[in-house]
């Protein structure tokens, strides 16, 4: 665990003592958010944030960041209000999502929001029909290996393609750049340095047939403290700064930075109660623990085990023995780990509290509003 998360922890620490608050729910630090912001800022000096909004829009963070300079990346209309709503100024607003559809581009253009991703030519064709005058980032497709939450197959168009599209941004009056996402939970983090090489690549070829592009985005991908190692920022933003030096030696006029998980998962504990420990037998040595916390709840990372987030719990340091951990639903779907050798205490018991560290990122927004009966997941600020 970093110095920071060490530090956050103390604050909702003093939190969680003092509350009673009904379980589950989230404690957000907003002071660690801003830390990460200057911390990110310093890595990669070259490039403006924008806050991946997805990964938690609370108005707070938003109001902070606001209140930083930050610009923000939105996917959504409700994303676009959320920030205008926290103060945020249209021109710091990047409609991120390749899948738009024409009124909410109508929407955002009418918010005076004027960057907007696409990946294909049809969605550039929306954009140039429904705002016209906007500027457009070409997201180039990165296969992700070494990260825990891969965003590729979805997302992004080949090398040739993104060359096309710049072309035919340039012919249709529009600004342009180009975007990648080297998938969420990046843990190599040399993995920008190939399509860095494929941007500038792309990006000259573009040039020569007289497009005009002059931005790139290098996306999110900056990691939170789960339970397998990750390297600091500073090795992350090395290793950015180096290939962009590599691949772009004259310099870019602008660079642009996304990351929505680094910001904000380790200034959130996901506070959880436990409901049921039992054993499919007497003689399994495999205990289940049923939190009142799952997959319906915010959790919804924990598909196919990807990410793995620490556990604590007010037992730590005694016995421990192997756990499958679950959600409360009634359905079967909604276990969180079965394979990924988790071991808890064996002084653990119904009623105890487990606070699901670094969990401020992709939670509370995944969280349904009432399966099975089920409140949503509740947000608290320190
Ligand atoms: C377009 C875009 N930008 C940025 C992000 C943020 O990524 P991360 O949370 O890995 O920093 C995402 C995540 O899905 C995204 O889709």
């Amino acid at each position: 665990m970093t110095n920071h998360s060490s530090n956050a922890l103390s604050k909702i620490d003093a939190f969680l003592r003092g509350t009673n608050a009904p379980t589950p729910f989230v404690v957000v630090d907003v002071d660690l958010v801003e830390q990460r912001y200057h911390e990110l800022v310093k890595a990669i000096p070259a490039a403006d944030v924008y806050y991946a909004v997805k990964a938690n829009p609370a108005l707070p963070i938003i109001e902070r960041l606001v209140r930083l300079g930050s610009a923000f990346d939105v996917a959504s209309p409700a994303e676009i209000d959320r920030c205008l709503e926290a103060g945020a100024v249209p021109a710091k607003i990047s409609y991120g999502n390749t899948i738009k559809k024409r009124r909410d581009i109508a929407y955002a253009a009418s918010c005076g929001v004027t960057r907007y991703t696409v990946d294909s030519e049809p969605e550039l064709a929306k954009v140039a029909d429904v705002a016209p005058g906007a500027s457009v980032c070409v997201r180039l497709r990165h296969e992700c290996g070494g990260a825990d939450w891969p965003l590729s197959r979805k997302f992004g168009c080949d090398a040739s393609e993104v060359e096309n599209l710049l072309v035919l941004a340039t012919q249709a009056g529009m600004g342009s750049g180009v975007s990648f996402h080297v998938g969420s939970q990046q843990r190599d983090v040399d993995a920008w340095d190939d399509s860095l090489q494929v941007v500038a690549h792309s990006m000259e070829r573009a040039r020569n047939r007289g497009a005009t592009p002059t931005f790139v985005n290098l996306g999110g991908g900056f990691p939170g403290t789960y339970r397998e190692h990750t390297p600091p920022i500073d090795s992350y933003g090395r290793a950015v700064r180096d290939a962009l030096a590599k691949w772009f030696p004259s310099g870019l006029a602008e660079v642009m930075v996304e990351p929505g998980r680094y910001m904000v998962a380790d200034a959130g504990v996901l506070r959880s109660e436990v409901v049921l420990v039992s054993r499919r037998s007497p003689l399994d040595s495999e205990r289940w623990v049923y939190l009142d916390c799952g997959k319906f709840h915010g959790l919804a990372e924990t598909m196919d085990e990807a990410i793995r987030y620490r556990l604590r719990t007010p037992h730590d340091g005694g016995l421990t023995g192997p756990v499958a951990i679950a959600g409360p639903t009634c359905d079967s779907a909604d276990v969180m780990y079965e394979k990924s050798a988790y071991e808890l205490p064996l002084a653990l018991v119904e009623g105890d509290m487990v606070d699901i560290l670094s969990a401020g990122a992709y939670t509370t927004t995944y969280s349904s509003v009432g399966f099975n009966g089920f409140a949503p997941l509740q947000e608290h600020f320190v």
